[in-house]
């Protein structure tokens, strides 16, 4: 009797999970009587020059807590071109019908993708090809539509946390402005989440837009308040009040976002005299070890991810509506990100503490002066004496802060 046999590959950037999900899908389908064979470097490994390793529950032993994927990934080469369904960029033919031999040669009766919309954007275009595909949605964004958690993204929120409790003790000692920059791309979840377990005051997310005269307006109402500091999370993708997102063009890629919270730093520096200083996460959020709630999600992810395959269900994507664990043609996923929604609960929440967005309005704030441009409010101007801001902390202020 023919070895049965099932096919896994990781793509896209890497998140951590990626191997609690290969363990996953190795021991459920061990179970079942599956061999398992790992493709390398994401889809590139299904094509010529083909290269996979079988996978047992032997060798994929004490994966679980490893960040990272042993499977290797990218999110460049032949199998990048496509960036999203609204974006669709067809996979040359030739290539797909590659895949589709060497599935169908090494006899694999269902391969589980692993990725993030891109990702699964290739798969979408696999399945159309007909071959027998399911997808397991991963990204620290968590913004795939259809899934309420995508792995890896908790694992970013506690590494962001993290970041922030740090922060907080030299914003404290210094009397100073920590702007922490995360990442996130277009959905600003990640700052959002950290931003409420690490306690920051302002939060700034491509789906609020915002000013720099109601951030400072924040800053100098906490001080007025006695608090002289202030810690402000930043979205990479949050949109500069102009309306421009920071980072660099690439050609024929996505942009590489980055570079807001410097940009934010320096200005309420320049605005408001104090000192303002940024640090920029980048991938320390992607690397390490999932959290606990990312291993046990992930590895949710891979037992289900074989149930669909053993179901012959391809085409699915694996996803997670808490209590539910279920599936969704992987069309649904991808066809638009998922974005934080500006009345959500999250937001709510944020904003019944007096987190700020950035986004109330403070023109009739009796801070305005003081927070304007820099050449209306000139460096005396905001030569803030101590005394005059507690006075300000009157009822004008609550009165102005209660329609933030
Ligand atoms: O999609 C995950 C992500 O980490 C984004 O948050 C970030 O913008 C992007 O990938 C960075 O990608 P790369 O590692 O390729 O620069």
């Amino acid at each position: 009797m023919s070895t049965k046999r099932i096919g896994i590959l990781t793509a896209g950037g890497d998140c951590p999970g990626l191997n609690a999900v290969i363990r996953g899908v190795v021991k459920a389908s061990w179970q079942l009587g599956y061999e398992c064979l790992g493709f390398l470097k994401g889809y590139e490994g299904l094509h010529d020059p083909v290269r996979y390793i079988t996978l047992t529950p032997k060798n994929t032993t004490g994966i679980l807590t490893q960040g990272g994927t042993i499977l290797g990934s990218t999110n460049k080469g032949r199998f990048a071109a496509t960036v999203g369904v609204q974006d669709r960029v067809d996979l040359d033919h030739d290539l797909i019908a590659g895949v589709a031999k060497t599935v169908e040669q090494l006899g694999i009766e269902g391969l589980v993708c692993i990725g993030g919309d891109g990702s699964l954007a290739v798969a979408q275009q696999l399945h159309e090809f007909g071959i027998p595909i399911v997808g397991v949605p991963k990204t620290i964004d968590n913004d795939l539509q259809a899934t309420a958690y995508t792995f890896g993204f908790a694992s970013a929120v506690a590494c962001a946390t993290d970041a922030l409790d740090r922060l907080h003790t030299t914003a404290a000692s210094h009397e100073r402005i920590m702007v922490l920059e995360v990442m996130g791309r277009h959905a600003g979840w990640i700052a959002l989440h950290a931003g409420i377990a690490g306690g920051g005051d302002v939060i700034l997310i491509p789906e609020i837009p915002w000013t720099f005269e109601n951030v400072c307006h924040k800053i100098l109402d906490r001080e007025a308040h006695d608090k002289h500091f202030t810690l402000v999370v930043v979205a990479e993708g949050a949109h500069l009040p102009t309306g421009e997102m920071v980072g660099e063009e690439r050609r024929g890629a996505q942009a590489r976002l980055g570079g807001i919270g410097p940009l934010v730093a320096r200005e309420i520096e320049t605005r408001l005299h104090r000192e303002a200083r940024c640090v920029v996460l980048g991938h320390l959020q992607r690397g390490g070890a999932p959290t606990t709630f990312d291993r046990v999600l992930a590895t949710e992810y891979g037992a289900h991810a074989v149930r669909l395959i053993v179901e012959e269900r391809f085409g699915e994507m694996i996803c997670y509506n808490p209590p539910e664990m279920g599936s969704v043609p992987i069309i649904e996923a991808v066809n638009q990100i998922r974005t934080v929604d500006p009345g959500g609960p999250a937001v709510q929440t944020a904003r019944a503490l007096g987190i700020c967005f950035g986004d109330c309005d403070a023109g009739h704030s009796p801070f305005m002066a003081r927070v304007a441009a820099p050449e209306v409010a000139t460096a005396e101007e905001v030569e803030l004496d101590a005394e005059f801001v507690l006075d300000m902390a009157d009822a004008a202020t609550e009165e102005a802060l209660e329609s933030c």
